[in-house]
């Protein structure tokens, strides 16, 4: 439904070709579409009256049109099916700078790393071999940070860290914070992902972050779990859905479709823009809780950044 609704069906929601058929009722319909909680507490079709993307006579034309849909629906080609697509899989060479521009970055960011900051300090002053110093740094992200009472993912730690000791200026989703970052997280290719749940306070933040997992948010009234869980595996409008695990072991990413480097927080962000939610700034804490939760889901994958995706 609506005009950016793409031409490939997906199969979140059933097969509704053959509704007409049913024997429903108007009424049923027009309650089911109202708001579908009435007679299916779980359901994760947004509440399209209740949360006011369609008006009651919008509604009742919707009615009026299933009503009318009682042939099996065609596909033009069998891979429009999608019962029958495959998932996508990433065959690209991420590590291929001429397949991947993010992989381009290692080595601009292993530059910022000598550069010196506004106080003529670098990092290199102080970490003179950084591929030893953080093999394992990357994977071992986030982290609790006791002075700030929140968690800690790599780019807030390396803005705030940059600001504190060269005096750099490298903000959160900045080119130079995505470069740091991307050469950080290069010097820990091929390490295993490590969540150490152990002190109370990592404790008490991932099981906020499975909370925070779980809460509806926006016009469309979607949980992060009622799309990469419920509906995980299947297709929303002509766009995969993927499960947790496998989700956070390759960031930060190229996007091919937008052009973009995107760390973890661009991508919750714009999991939130796509529920109709207001995002939230990239060092909040929530994301860092977020963060925390996936990564643990992705604990003994090994790491493989910068990626590239669609
Ligand atoms: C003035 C010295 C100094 C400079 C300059 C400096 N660091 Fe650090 N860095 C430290 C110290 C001390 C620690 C450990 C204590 C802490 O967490 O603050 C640390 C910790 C780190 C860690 C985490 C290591 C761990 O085991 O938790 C990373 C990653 C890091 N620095 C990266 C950088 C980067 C990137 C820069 C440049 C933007 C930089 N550092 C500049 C002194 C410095
Ligand atoms: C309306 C459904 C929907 C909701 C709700 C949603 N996402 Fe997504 N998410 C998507 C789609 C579609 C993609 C893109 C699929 C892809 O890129 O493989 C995606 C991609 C992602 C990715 C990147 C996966 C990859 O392999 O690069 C992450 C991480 C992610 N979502 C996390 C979240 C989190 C955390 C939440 C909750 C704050 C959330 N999503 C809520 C639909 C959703």
């Amino acid at each position: 439904m609506g005009p950016r609704t793409q031409a490939l069906p997906g199969n979140v929601g059933p097969d509704l070709s053959e509704i007409a058929t049913l024997g429903r009722t108007d009424q049923w319909l027009f309650n089911y579409v109202f708001d579908p909680r009435v007679y299916n507490p779980q359901s994760v079709m947004p509440p399209w009256g209740k949360h006011g993307f369609y008006n009651e006579a919008e509604i009742r034309d919707i009615v009026a049109f299933l009503k009318t849909l009682k042939t099996p629906a065609k596909f033009a080609d069998p891979l429009d099916d999608p019962a029958k697509r495959p998932m996508p899989i990433e065959d690209r060479d991420a590590l291929d700078p001429f397949v991947n521009p993010a992989a381009d970055r290692i080595e601009i960011g292993a530059a910022l790393f000598k550069q010196p900051g506004a106080n003529g300090q670098a990092c290199v002053s102080c970490h003179a071999t950084p591929a030893a110093s953080f093999k394992r740094w990357a994977v071992e992200m986030p982290k609790w940070e006791a002075r700030l009472t929140k968690v800690l993912g790599v780019e807030e730690f390396i803005a705030r860290h940059a600001k504190a000791t060269t005096g750099a200026d490298v903000p959160m989703q900045s080119p130079g914070n995505n470069d740091l970052s991307i050469y950080l997280h290069s010097l820990a290719n091929g390490e295993t992902i490590k969540v150490d749940l152990s002190s109370p306070e990592m404790k008490a933040a991932y099981e906020r972050g499975v909370k925070l997992s779980e809460l509806k948010v926006g016009q469309f009234d979607f949980a992060c779990i009622d799309c990469h869980q419920q509906a995980a595996n299947k297709w929303i409008r002509g766009q995969w859905l993927g499960e947790p695990k496998g989700q956070f072991d390759h960031f930060p990413l190229w996007r091919t479709s937008r052009n973009q480097i995107w760390d973890i927080r661009k991508r919750f962000q714009w999991c939130n823009v796509q529920v109709r939610a207001n995002e939230l700034p990239p060092d909040a804490v929530e994301y860092g809780e977020l963060e925390l939760y996936l990564r643990k889901m992705n604990e003994g994958l090994v790491l493989t950044a910068p990626n590239i995706r669609h």
